[in-house]
């Protein structure tokens, strides 16, 4: 039987780098909050068979959906960091979701995946034990700036990715990956970064520039902007 593959949200984040007072997964854009949009593009993927969503403990507006797209959808509590988060979301996955099932870690606060983008990371991810994540070349000159934001030097790009979600790595892995650095007291921003530290070289899957996070007031003007014009795009 070939492995399974879960979506698996962190979605237990305050939003506070946003400012406001609404956690930015919940902030609606074309008809829709934030973290509606990322399950869906998610769980409208035929070979996505669920998904996990970590949320905070006291979140008063999960809609409490239990299902979505025909698929479970199912959560738990989430924790300080993302990456608690996300393990806390790893333990909780149904026990008949196993060790070599593939999970895709993906920002509740993404929501422009796009179909096409998936397809590619879930085939080059189960074709590679390391696992995979969706990125992109650093197109921008990049410069290295003092405490006075005055330009000390130009960094070479060539060899520069910016990390996007999904990244994909199996549950055995990636659990064994993310305890690892906490134990260490390490804080990972990305599921990738966890697995770096256990000596692995993840794919970088060249996808979509505009699977963007939305962190400011200007990305969910941007976001509703193309989330109306939709697929068309
Ligand atoms: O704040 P940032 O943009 O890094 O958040 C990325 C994702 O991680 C968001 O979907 C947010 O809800 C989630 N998160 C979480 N638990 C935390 C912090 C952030 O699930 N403690």
């Amino acid at each position: 039987m070939t492995p399974r593959i879960w979506a698996v949200l962190p979605a237990a984040g305050r939003g506070t780098r946003f400012g406001g007072e609404v956690p930015k997964q919940y902030l609606e854009a074309a008809g829709k909050p934030l973290i509606a949009h990322a399950l869906d593009a998610l769980l409208s993927h035929p070979r996505i068979d669920g998904a996990m969503v970590a949320l905070a403990a006291d979140d008063p507006r999960w809609p409490g959906w239990t299902s979505r797209q025909g698929k479970p959808l199912l959560r738990c509590t989430g924790g300080g960091e993302r990456a608690d988060s996300v393990l806390a979301a790893l333990h909780a996955l149904p026990t008949d979701v196993g060790d070599d099932a593939l999970i895709l870690v993906h920002d509740a606060a993404r929501p422009n995946l796009r179909g096409a983008d998936l397809d590619r990371l879930i085939d080059i991810a189960s074709a590679h034990a390391d696992g995979a994540i969706l990125g992109a070349p650093v197109r921008d000159t990049l410069k290295r700036a003092d405490a006075d934001a005055r330009i000390v030097a130009t960094e070479p790009r060539s060899a520069l990715w910016r990390a996007f979600t999904p990244q994909a790595f199996r549950r055995g892995a990636l659990t064994a990956a993310l305890e690892r650095a906490r134990a260490a007291g390490i804080v990972v921003t990305d599921e990738a970064m966890a697995m770096e530290r256990m000596g692995v070289h993840p794919a970088l899957v060249e996808g979509r520039e505009d699977n963007l996070k939305v962190t400011t007031p200007a990305d969910l003007a941007l976001a509703e902007y193309l989330l109306a014009r939709g697929s068309a795009g």
